[in-house]
C-alpha cells in the first residue's frame, strides 16, 4: 500500500514523505505533472498534495491534472496543495495581504476525522500569504485562525481533505496525529510499513535479482555501504565479497570494526587492501586541496579496480556490484520515477571493460531508515550511528601536506574529541564532530621543557543536511576535557583551538 506525496516545491515533499513512513506507511514522491492515469496504474492507498513556494495565482503556477480529483483516491491537500484543490474544484483563493507565519492559534468548526478529540483551539504551524476564501461546494469548514478562514476544509464523502498549515514540521503539536487520522482513518491503510518489512521486502527483491551470481560491494566504513552489505549478507551471504581498501586516511579502529563486523560477525569473505603505503607515497609534497581529493579518489578507484579485475578473472567472477544510494540521492538525480533509472551502468572511474550491474538495496530508504535497518540487522552501534566522513577521510583534515606522521596524530586527536563527545552524550545530535591538525607548529611549555609541536582544532557542528551549519555550542566541561586530554594523550600535540565558523561563511570541513 503506498502513498504517493505530490511535490510542488522540494524540501517540503521530502518530510512529507518521511512522515508518512513514521507513520509506518510506504511512501513515494512523484512530480506534480503525473497525470490521473499514471496516478491510476499506480494504484496508490491515497495521494497528499505537498506545500510550495508558489501562489496559485502565478503564471506558470504548477498544478494538478484535475481527472486525478475524481478517481476516487482519498487526497490530501497541504498548504499550497490545500489551496490549489479549492482552486481546482471551485472554490475561491484570495491574498489575504497579510498571511501567517509561525505559531498560530487554530478554532475547531466542527467534527473532522482529521481532528478527532482535539481541543477546541490548538496551536500549528503556519506559512502562508493566500487563504482559501471559499471552500468548494460540497465541503465544509472544520477549522480556521485568524487569518485563515477555511483552515481545514473536507468532503468526508468524497474523502477529499485539506489543511492550511504544516502538519508535517515538527513546530505543528499534533501535526503527525493529523496524518495519521488521514492514513489510517480516513484512506484506512494499515501501519505495517516496519524495518521488519523493509528487510524482507529488499532481501526477496536482492534474491531476486542476483539469482546465483556472485556479489561485489566496497565497503567505506560508513553507515550506508555497511547496511547494503548487510542486506546483500543476509539475501545472498555465500555469493557476496566485500572489499575494504585502507587509505592510512581513516579514523580510528575503522578497519578492525569492519573486519570483527563482517568477518567474524557475518562470516562474509572481505578483502582487506593495507594500501597506506600507496596513498602516503602519493601524496608526498602535494598541499593543494583539490589535489589532494583527486589522487585519493583516483588511486581508491585503481585499488579497488585492481582486486575486481582479480576476482573477474577467476572461476567466481562478481556480476554485481552493491551501492549505498539513498532515496534523496534518486529523488535529487531528477527522475523520482524509480523504474526509469537504468540499473547497467558503469561505476564512476572503473574502466569500460569492467563494468558491473548495480544492486541498491537501499534507493528507497531514508538515511533515518537505513540506521534502523542497520540497528535490526544487528550491525553495531558504532557504525549504525557514525557521522558522516568525507570520502578523502583525513586526508582534508590534515591542512597541508598528508604525511604519516600526521595522520597518525590527526587520527588519535580525532579518537579522544569524538570520544569526550559521546560520554558528553552529545555525539547523535551533533551532525558532525572531528579534529582539524593544520600543518604548523607552535611553541608551548610542558613540565620544564619547550615544546614545538602540532594545535588541534575542535570542530563540531549542528545541522540537517551538511548545506548550512552552525558551529555547536559545546560545553565548556567538555571542551576542557577534550583539550586536557588531546595535550596529555596526544604525542605531538601542544595547543588545542575551537573552531567558531558556521556555514556559510565557512564550510565544514578546513578543506
Ligand atoms: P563542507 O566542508 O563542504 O562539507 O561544508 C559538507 C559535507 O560534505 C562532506 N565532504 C565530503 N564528502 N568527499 C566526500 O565524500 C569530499 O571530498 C568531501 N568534502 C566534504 C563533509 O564531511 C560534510 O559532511
Amino acid at each position: 500500500m503506498t502513498v504517493l506525496v505530490v511535490d510542488f516545491g522540494a524540501q517540503y515533499a521530502q518530510l512529507i514523505a518521511r512522515r508518512v513512513r513514521e507513520a509506518r506507511v510506504y511512501s513515494e514522491i512523484v512530480q506534480s505533472t503525473i497525470t490521473a492515469h499514471e496516478v491510476r496504474e499506480k494504484n496508490p492507498a491515497a495521494l497528499i498534495l505537498s506545500g510550495g513556494p508558489k501562489s496559485v495565482y502565478e503564471v506558470p503556477a504548477p498544478s494538478l491534472d484535475p481527472a486525478i480529483y475524481e478517481l476516487g483516491i482519498p487526497i490530501l491537500g497541504i498548504c499550497y496543495g490545500a489551496q490549489l484543490m479549492a482552486q481546482q474544484l471551485g472554490g475561491d483563493v484570495a491574498h489575504t495581504g497579510g498571511g501567517e507565519y509561525g505559531r498560530t492559534e487554530l478554532t475547531r468548526q466542527g467534527p473532522s476525522a482529521l481532528m478527532e478529540e482535539w481541543p477546541a483551539a490548538q496551536s500549528c504551524w503556519m506559512s502562508h500569504g493566500d487563504a482559501i476564501a471559499a471552500p468548494p461546494a460540497g465541503f465544509v469548514v472544520t477549522a480556521s485562525t485568524p487569518l485563515a478562514p477555511v483552515a481545514v476544509m473536507e468532503n468526508a464523502e468524497r474523502r477529499l481533505y485539506a489543511v492550511q498549515f504544516h502538519p508535517e514540521v515538527a513546530h505543528s503539536e499534533r501535526g503527525q496525529e493529523l496524518l495519521e487520522n488521514f492514513l489510517h482513518h480516513v484512506a484506512e491503510i494499515p501501519p505495517t510499513w516496519t524495518n521488519t518489512s523493509i528487510i524482507d521486502d529488499q532481501v526477496a527483491a536482492i534474491r531476486a535479482q542476483v539469482g546465483d551470481e556472485q556479489v561485489l560491494c566496497a565497503l567505506s566504513g560508513g553507515v550506508d555501504s555497511a547496511v547494503a552489505a548487510a542486506l546483500v549478507t543476509k539475501a545472498v551471504g555465500t555469493q557476496l565479497t566485500c572489499v575494504f581498501v585502507d587509505t592510512g586516511l581513516m579514523r580510528k579502529n575503522e578497519g578492525e570494526q569492519i573486519e570483527a563486523t563482517f568477518t567474524r560477525q557475518f562470516g562474509v569473505r572481505l578483502i582487506h587492501v593495507k594500501a597506506q603505503d600507496r596513498f602516503f607515497d602519493a601524496l608526498a609534497g602535494v598541499t593543494d586541496p583539490e589535489r589532494k581529493r583527486k589522487i585519493i579518489g583516483e588511486l581508491f578507484i585503481r585499488e579497488f579496480e585492481a582486486v575486481a579485475r582479480e576476482l573477474a578473472q577467476g572461476e567466481a567472477a562478481p556480476r554485481f556490484l552493491v551501492q549505498g544510494t539513498l532515496y534523496p540521492d534518486v529523488i535529487e538525480s531528477g527522475s523520482g520515477h524509480a523504474a526509469n533509472i537504468k540499473s547497467h551502468h558503469n561505476v564512476g572511474g572503473l574502466p569500460e571493460d569492467l563494468s558491473f550491474d548495480l544492486v541498491e538495496p537501499l534507493r528507497s530508504l531514508f538515511k533515518d531508515e537505513v540506521r534502523h535497518v542497520g540497528e535490526e540487522l544487528g550491525l553495531p552501534a558504532e557504525i549504525v550511528w557514525r557521522q558522516p566522513f568525507p570520502g578523502p577521510g583525513l586526508g582534508v583534515r590534515i591542512v597541508g601536506e598528508v604525511t604519516r606522521e600526521r595522520a597518525e596524530i590527526l587520527r588519535n586527536a580525532d579518537h579522544v574529541v569524538v570520544d569526550e563527545i559521546k560520554k558528553a552524550g552529545l555525539y547523535r545530535e551533533l551532525w558532525q564532530s572531528f579534529a582539524v591538525l593544520p600543518a604548523v607548529r607552535t611553541v608551548g611549555v610542558m613540565g620544564d621543557g619547550r615544546t614545538y609541536a602540532y594545535p588541534i582544532i575542535i570542530r563540531a557542528v549542528t545541522s540537517d543536511d551538511a548545506m548550512t551549519a552552525d558551529w555547536a555550542r559545546l560545553p565548556y566541561d567538555v571542551i576542557e576535557s577534550i583539550a586536557n586530554r588531546l595535550i596529555r594523550e596526544v604525542p605531538g600535540v601542544n595547543r588545542v583551538a575551537l573552531d567558531v565558523t558556521s556555514k556559510p561563511p565557512g564550510t565544514i570541513e578546513w578543506e
